[in-house]
């Protein structure tokens, strides 16, 4: 069994339940600026806390002027409404499921019990509507919703499934942050994708099973060259990375600091002056940015260089083109001058937050993310055949199945992988195979306590849901969801292809 994937193999394309066509050619770029696309908002409490939301098939015209794309989205047709909460509330959402296939909704972030969490036990049949009553108990954060979908969650999510969850608090609307939104609190979910003469295909084979499909366009809430217009003076950039695989490295073209303000889990304790931020799929990270001077600036990301030696040999194939080179530009800022730009005021301190104490932690786990074609596998020759064959997959563009894992183990719907009791906080020893990999757990949130045995990065404060793993991460769990046996938690890789070929676990809670 040849290593080298083919350049047949890296070109080819599988349809998703023709939804989308394969791929045949480069794409042909337009450059044409176009306003940010900024989802409708759907605030529960302006609605008798109930939010109707349907998964649907549609098409959406991406560049001005192109073909349409054949996609997915909620209540329209690429990605969703905002959906803002309110801590205290309960919300009832109803999510009827359009799509002809069956799909699930999981609320990524969001602090609910087993059953109402959306993961891939919560199935939502052609046809049905699933209503969960979902009880809104964590402080304001930017939080993710999308397909959850056992073995198709990146053909979902890369057609169109996903949006964002926005809980609000008083605590949050007491310190006065930028809260108009679209305005100056501006949600950006950020992705990339691969077009073909301005159509959305779908990358298929070996790379994508490897790599995760990546393309080289950028969207921002679906918007190839997306340009914003907030007013001069502070704005709020609720970034989250809706990628199935790549890592945005981002920082403004003029070098200019920010202050990143929210973790995952919500506000941080005081504003972190940065001139770059990383973010992972499924990670989310809010900014204030100062625009009161009125120069447009771009945000960039630098080239995406998260890979396994497996990239090499992508990149001779012409699979995700925007791997080296001097990055891409991911949104530009144009500010309004609106005559009375107040100089920005950052407030100094946040929120305070009970730190939970390593000291109560009541075990430890390894959590490895491990990947079928891993260094270990091929030092004792047991990828090609070996573990390919074993495993039943197909070979490069064939079904996708257990190729990858957690500590070796690919993931299997009918087994649970550990018992955890109710109100128990454990060590997490979390580590990435052959390259970084964003671990998220459902239904916790955690410290990063350390890496590599010395303490965690500034970047790391914080409560989290979602951390990019490469080396050792020591991470704080407290788990205070129930989740029985019919309803587990997950625990998983976001590079959506690596969950859905294995690389993830689940867990009860009682
Ligand atoms: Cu955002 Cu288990 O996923
Ligand atoms: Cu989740
Ligand atoms: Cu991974």
């Amino acid at each position: 069994m040849a290593i080298l994937p083919t350049r047949r193999s890296l070109l080819a394309a599988t349809t998703l339940a023709g939804f989308l066509p394969a791929i045949h050619l480069r794409p042909a770029r337009s450059a044409e600026p176009q306003a940010l696309r900024i989802p409708e908002l759907i605030d529960a409490r302006r609605q008798g806390q109930s939010v109707a939301l349907r998964a649907q098939a549609g098409r959406t015209i991406f560049f001005p002027g192109g073909p349409a794309s054949r996609t997915l989205g909620y209540n329209g047709s690429y990605l969703g409404p905002t959906i803002r909460v309110h801590r205290g509330d309960e919300v009832e959402v109803a999510v009827a499921n359009a799509l002809g296939v069956g799909t699930t909704v999981h609320w990524h972030g969001l602090l609910v019990p087993g059953p109402l969490d959306g993961g891939p036990h919560q199935m939502i049949a052609p046809g049905a509507t699933w209503r969960p009553r979902l009880p809104i108990r964590q402080p304001a954060a930017t939080l993710l919703y999308h397909s959850h979908v056992h073995g198709g969650t990146a053909e979902q999510v890369y057609a169109g499934l996903m949006g964002l969850l926005l809980v609000t608090d008083e605590e949050e609307r007491a310190l006065g942050l930028p809260f108009d939104y679209g305005v100056d609190d501006i949600p950006v979910v950020l992705q990339d994708r691969q077009f073909e003469e301005g159509v959305l295909v779908l990358p298929g084979g070996m790379p994508a099973m490897m790599l995760g499909r990546r393309g080289d366009t950028i969207l921002a809430n679906g918007t190839p060259d997306a340009v914003a217009r907030p007013p001069a003076g502070l704005v709020r950039l609720r970034l989250a990375n809706g990628a199935n695989a790549r890592l945005f490295d981002l920082s403004f073209e003029d070098g200019r600091a920010f202050h990143w303000i929210a973790s995952e889990g919500g506000l941080l304790e005081r504003p972190v002056p940065l001139r770059a931020i990383r973010l992972a799929p499924g990670e989310r990270a809010e900014v204030l940015v100062d625009l009161s001077d009125g120069r447009p600036v771009a945000l960039r990301t630098a080239p995406d260089t998260n890979l396994p030696m497996m990239g090499m040999m992508a990149r001779m194939g012409g699979f995700a083109p925007n791997m080296t080179g001097e990055g891409q530009t991911v949104l530009r800022l144009e500010p309004r001058l609106t005559g009375q730009a107040a100089p920005a005021r950052i407030p100094g301190r946040l929120v305070s937050r009970e730190r939970s104490d390593p000291s109560q932690a009541v075990r430890r786990r390894r959590v490895a993310l491990t990947m079928g074609m891993g260094m270990g596998g091929m030092m004792q020759g047991e990828m090609g055949g070996g573990m390919m064959g074993r495993r039943g997959i197909g070979g490069p563009g064939g079904a996708m199945g257990g190729m990858h894992g957690i500590n070796g183990r690919p993931f299997e719907m009918g087994r649970i992988d550990a018992r955890i009791r109710l109100g128990d906080v454990e060590i997490w020893e979390a580590s990435g195979e052959m390259m970084a990999h964003p671990l998220h757990i459902h239904g916790v949130h955690f410290e990063v306590l350390g890496r590599d045995g010395g303490p965690a990065d500034p970047r790391d404060q914080g409560l989290r849901d979602t951390v990019l793993v490469r080396g050792p991460t020591e991470l704080l769990v407290r788990f205070t969801q129930p989740a029985p046996d019919h309803a587990p938690f997950m625990l998983h890789c976001h590079v959506l292809e690596h969950e859905d070929n294995g690389m993830m676990a689940q867990f009860v809670v009682a």
